[in-house]
């Protein structure tokens, strides 16, 4: 697997890239647990989480030139999208970020089609809207991920969801390969839930099969907030945790917002001497301003209901037009990616390393804790968990994470809703991990006022 990337089809691929076509992009290649260009240079993601409504962004190809113009004077090199229409037409917009250097990670599922941590199934259904985003984006060759599941596990007793999540990544792959698509990298998006690290980044990639594992594993942590540092933040312990991590891992959602202004300190961590062996970089959440005020742009001032019937205006905030930098995040940004070139590791020099890679340990059950039995096989197509009555584990009862998220919810849609379980989640963290965060968080609110 790893030896058809190594040394001698580097010059091969180089001198393919050299005879291509004006406005090409290579394409991005999962090796070990690193990405790459086709040319060998490693791969880092400067992104941003662009998702303007609850709609498909990708199909106002004049929205998008807008908006990119932006994203490159900000240093982008990746979006992450989390919904989309697999049936719209992407040419223009694919196009115009493929012009820019900027690569799509993107979500698999479709509101109804998630893998839910509450009786989580993985079925036919799931399997076809999955499928289908596949295909249609498969054609594109900056489309260098795609997710299997965003923060599907929120809660300790959500550990019996994360077979399904695996026989997603599983079966997404096989499909792939059945049709002789590009080896599309094919990842997970996680929450930073204290009581399940690190079992389910272990968990997702231990397998010494590799249709078993992920491609790829990703992280939405807002841990560095204010004035912190790598150690204060807890990054040093992500890093600990991710070293020796068999497959690329990255921050899918960063930037905490509390409090502001942020100054994205924690980018000179992951992108420099700390992180940047391990970690493949971070996209900053998120591109458009709304009620959570993590936006990096605005496309006007919040409205008041009077102007609701603008189709523009969803859910308070205009969500069409010319983008204008929130200052001074944009600016901040800006300064840190500017400032942060991490040249990593040539792929030439690292392909022998990547094939001798040691696998991990997948995580024992704990009772009380971590309930997947490393040893049971994966979930097949159409399975659905079923609780054990008599077990000690079992399915969260409780829909609480779906209750903070419809609370702090900023507008309509699951797409919203989602976020505001990441954010949820978040806070929840922050709670787990006790004193020395919580006292972080409150010092870095002290600091402020
Ligand atoms: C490889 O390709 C990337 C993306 O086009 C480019 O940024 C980089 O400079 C190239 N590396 C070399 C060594 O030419
Ligand atoms: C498949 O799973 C989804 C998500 O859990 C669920 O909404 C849907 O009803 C299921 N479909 C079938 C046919 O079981
Ligand atoms: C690896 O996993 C795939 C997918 O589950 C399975 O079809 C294959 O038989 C497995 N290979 C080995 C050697 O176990
Ligand atoms: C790192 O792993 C240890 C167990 O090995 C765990 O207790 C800790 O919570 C983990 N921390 C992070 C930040 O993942
Ligand atoms: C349910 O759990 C009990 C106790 O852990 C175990 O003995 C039994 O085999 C389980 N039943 C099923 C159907 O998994």
């Amino acid at each position: 697997m790893l030896s058809s990337l190594a040394l001698s089809a580097v010059p091969l691929l180089l001198a393919g890239l050299q005879a291509a076509t004006v406005g090409a992009i290579p394409t991005i290649s999962a090796v070990g647990s690193k990405f790459f260009y086709e040319n060998g240079t490693q791969y880092y993601l400067k992104g941003v989480a662009y998702q303007l409504t609850p709609d498909d962004p990708l199909v106002d190809t004049a929205q998008c030139k807008r908006d990119i113009v932006r994203m490159s004077e900000l240093g982008t090199n990746a979006i992450r999208v989390y919904h989309v229409d697999p049936h719209a037409d992407h040419k223009g917009c694919m196009a115009a970020l493929a012009d820019a250097g900027i690569y799509l990670f993107v979500d698999l599922d479709t509101f109804t089609t998630q893998i839910e941590q509450t009786a989580p199934q993985w079925n036919q259904t799931q399997f076809d809207r999955f499928q289908e985003v596949l295909d249609e984006f498969q054609n594109y060759d900056n489309t260098a991920g795609v997710f299997v599941g965003n923060e599907v596990l929120t809660t300790t007793e959500g550990s019996i969801a994360a077979p399904y999540v695996l026989a997603a990544a599983r079966d997404m792959k096989a499909y792939r390969d059945q049709k002789g698509y590009r080896k599309i990298p094919v990842g997970y998006s996680a929450a930073d839930i204290a009581d399940l690290r690190p079992m389910l980044q272990n968990y997702l990639a231990c397998s010494s099969n590799s249709s078993e594992r992920l491609d790829f594993y990703s992280l939405n942590a807002y841990e560095w907030c204010g004035e912190s540092s790598y150690t204060q933040s807890g990054y040093d312990m992500l890093e600990k945790n991710a070293t020796g991590y068999p497959i690329p891992i990255f921050f899918s959602e960063t930037g905490c917002n509390t409090p502001p202004p942020r100054t994205f300190d924690d980018q000179s961590a992951i992108f420099g001497s700390e992180m940047s062996d391990t970690w493949s970089g971070a996209i900053i959440y998120e591109w458009i301003e709304e009620t959570n005020n993590y936006g990096l742009i605005s496309y006007g001032p919040s409205v008041k209901s009077a102007a609701a019937t603008n189709t523009l205006v969803v859910g308070g905030y205009t969500r069409q037009g010319t983008p204008t930098p929130v200052l001074p995040d944009f600016d901040n940004l800006k300064s840190q990616w500017a400032t942060l070139h991490p040249t990593g590791v040539a792929l030439s020099d690292y392909s022998k390393a990547a094939s001798s890679i040691s696998g991990i340990a997948c995580p024992a059950s704990t009772s009380g804790g971590w309930a997947v039995d490393p040893s049971s096989p994966l979930p097949t197509l159409g399975q659905t968990y079923k609780k054990n009555a008599s077990s000690a584990t079992g399915t969260a009862g409780s829909d609480s994470s779906t209750g903070t998220g419809s609370a702090s919810a900023t507008t309509t849609g699951k797409h919203n809703a989602g976020n505001a379980v990441m954010v949820a989640g978040s806070a929840t963290e922050r709670l787990l991990t006790g004193s020395i965060l919580f006292s972080t968080f409150l010092g870095a609110v002290a600091f402020w006022l």
